[in-house]
């Protein structure tokens, strides 16, 4: 039969991406979101992509009444919970906001799943819980920090629900929590159709829709935070993972979930490349292969940056049976595609 996932934050870039791969793969999706972030067009375009539709209800992850309806009126097997706030900056000015609604909603969430007595969940981690690392690759048993409250904000999740599986073992619960934390490199590239993809709100924090804005000219040039970290060439060097990939880990982590030998309790998993990517690296791929060119400076380096991130990506292979498949080229052919067709995001 038809497996249902529930998809918190599903009109948003990573969980538009992962709602194709869902309905491709055969699940049934049902999404909640309050669209802060996104545009319900993004799901009318999953649905012209794959020519399935997901169930939209518009409402807050917070709303306890709302969810509890969500799981009497669907058979929810899994949930998928992307619903967040993400931007770094924003959350150092305003953390309360930030703590209110990562963790409320996911507390919510937990306790309505419980209830329902659906324990299948895979959460949206980062690879920012690892902070500032000492070495590197990182794997997913090295020491965790925070920087900033979004940081803190994952770091805090990803050890409620550690508790989870804790209690399980005490009440010797008959439906124990399974808990996939993936912990996200940096998402860039868009779906090859060009339908959907990153769309900033405002002024965006990260590198690639950044990049993708000044080709468009919608921004002048872009800045390169500080070219003299101790890098290849400077410049500070990422993960990057082209969005359907992470897409596709998602499918992987529900058919673990839902499959004969799943993970029991709680286990984290990297979704990166393992290959690290310098920020003038990133410039001139983009550049030279989408034949446009991106103008720059150097400027100084932002707070809390660090020289170097990438992953150790064996766990996902190992657990999950994933790895990446798509390419730099992929990555920087594809966010163009999508910025050229919609130079102003969804808003037409
Ligand atoms: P996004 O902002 O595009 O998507 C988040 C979605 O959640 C949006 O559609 C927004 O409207 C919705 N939302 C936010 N708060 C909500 C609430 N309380 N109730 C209902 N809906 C709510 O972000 P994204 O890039 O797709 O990120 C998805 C998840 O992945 C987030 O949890 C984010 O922290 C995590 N993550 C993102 C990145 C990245 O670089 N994009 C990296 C690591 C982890
Ligand atoms: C990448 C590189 C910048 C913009 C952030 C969050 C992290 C995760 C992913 C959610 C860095 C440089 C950037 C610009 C630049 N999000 N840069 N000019 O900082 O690795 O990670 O997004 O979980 O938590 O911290 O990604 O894309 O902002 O930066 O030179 O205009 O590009 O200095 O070296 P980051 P990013």
């Amino acid at each position: 039969m038809e497996k249902t996932i529930l998809v918190t934050g599903g009109a948003g870039y990573i969980g538009s991406h992962t709602c194709v791969e869902l309905l491709e793969s055969g699940y049934q999706v049902v999404v909640i979101d309050n669209l802060s972030n996104s545009s319900a067009e993004a799901l009318e375009r999953v649905f012209t992509i794959s020519g399935k539709k997901p169930i939209f209800i518009e409402g807050d992850v917070r709303n306890r009444a709302l969810l509890d309806k969500i799981f009497v009126d669907f058979p929810i097997d899994a949930v998928i919970h992307f619903a967040g706030l993400k931007a770094v900056g924003e959350s150092c000015q305003m953390p309360l906001a930030y703590y209110d609604n990562n963790i409320n909603s996911t507390l919510t969430l937990c306790q309505a799943m419980e209830q329902a007595g659906v324990k299948n969940l895979v959460f949206s981690s980062s690879a920012t819980v690892y902070g500032d690392p000492e070495t590197l690759p990182l794997t997913e048993d090295m020491p965790l920090s925070a920087t900033n409250p979004y940081g803190r904000s994952k770091l805090i999740i990803e050890e409620m629900l550690r508790d989870l599986p804790e209690a399980d073992a005490i009440t010797q619960s008959a439906t124990p929590w399974a808990v996939i934390l993936l912990r996200y490199f940096n998402p860039v590239g868009a779906h090859k159709t060009g339908l959907i993809g990153e769309d900033p709100k405002d002024i965006p924090n990260n590198l690639m829709p950044f990049i993708a804005q000044v080709a468009v000219k919608r921004r002048e040039y872009l800045s390169i935070y500080g070219d003299d970290y101790d890098t290849i060439d400077g410049t500070g060097v990422r993960d990057y993972i082209h969005v359907v990939d992470l897409a596709k880990g998602h499918v992987c982590a529900v058919e673990n979930l839902l499959g004969s030998s799943p993970i029991t309790g709680v286990d984290a998993i990297n979704l990166g490349s393992g290959d690290g990517v310098s920020v003038l690296q990133m410039v001139s791929t983009f550049a030279e292969i989408n034949q446009i060119p991106v103008p720059y400076q150097i400027a100084p380096r932002r707070s809390g940056d660090i020289a170097a991130c990438y992953a150790n990506a064996c766990k996902a292979k190992k657990l999950l049976n994933w790895q990446t498949q798509l390419s730099v080229t992929d990555m920087v052919k594809d966010t163009w595609h999508w910025q050229s067709k919609n130079p102003m995001g969804y808003t037409v």
